[in-house]
């Protein structure tokens, strides 16, 4: 299992403090039966975690992995936290994409959307870099406004649950936004984002499982597609927004 959303590595942000609950933690995602792992630091945000950087770190954890015979493979990432100037040209060679390929993880603010995300979404196009919203599902504003992501969607960029959102360990309004993006298929891709054992930890298979239960196996293998495809920067098929549009705002 793939799963492209994670705070794995030690030392760079609120994910583990010691090689050893990195360990720890890099148990857990095999027994949950993650096979390959994006490791996604924070970046500008409360932590400085630039491309260079994580990528020098992330050789030392497989090898350290080796070591301990932990069969995981983890893999360049990111979450970038939006922000206005993350095209300039003295920021633009921090950005580190997912397994260095096209697919950027983008987070926003955990209770607002910054009037500038369209724009964002846009120049990152331009760049040929396709923005994967993290976790909207947990946004105040979105939460409020979720026609919104809607608009993200006809931008151009992904949409990522968080897959404790699908089994309710945010709570039971985060789970019912949750399961209608998924209705309305506003969802491409389902990540971890996991950051330690005991509260945030792996569960991607728990949430496959709900997915199965509602929605069918189908929707379970198009996530995990995905998730390939965004690993092996393929490009895949999305359904026409114009498709959706009708649908979700009879809802929204
Ligand atoms: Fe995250």
């Amino acid at each position: 299992m793939i799963d492209i959303h994670s705070h794995v590595l030690p030392f760079l942000d609120d994910g583990p403090d010691s090689y050893e609950h990195f360990k720890e933690l890099a148990r857990q995602a095999v027994s949950s039966g993650v096979t390959h792992l994006v490791a996604t630091p924070h970046h500008n945000r409360r932590y400085e975690n630039p491309k260079d950087k994580i990528i020098k770190h992330i050789s030392h954890c497989n090898q350290y992995l080796k070591m301990k015979n932990i069969n995981l493979t983890i893999y360049p990432g990111q979450e970038y936290r939006i922000h206005r100037e993350i095209l300039n040209p003295q920021k633009e060679n921090e950005i580190l994409t997912i397994n260095q390929g096209n697919y950027l993880l983008l987070e926003l603010p955990p209770h607002e959307v910054p009037d500038y995300t369209n724009e964002v979404i846009y120049e990152l196009l331009l760049k040929s870099i396709t923005p994967i919203i993290v976790h909207p599902e947990r946004n105040k504003e979105l939460q409020n406004n979720p026609s919104m992501i809607y608009e993200f969607v006809q931008e151009g960029a992904l949409i990522q649950l968080t897959a404790g959102s699908v089994i309710g360990k945010f709570g039971g309004n985060v789970k019912k936004l949750a399961s209608r993006l998924i209705d309305h298929q506003l969802v491409h891709v389902l990540a971890s984002d996991a950051h330690n054992i005991h509260t945030r930890g792996f569960c991607l298979d728990e949430a496959y499982k709900e997915i199965s239960k509602s929605f069918g196996h189908q929707c379970t293998t198009y996530f995990q597609k995905n998730a390939k495809n965004i690993l092996e920067n393929k490009e895949f098929q999305i359904e026409s927004p114009r498709h959706i549009k009708k649908r979700f705002f009879k809802f929204f």
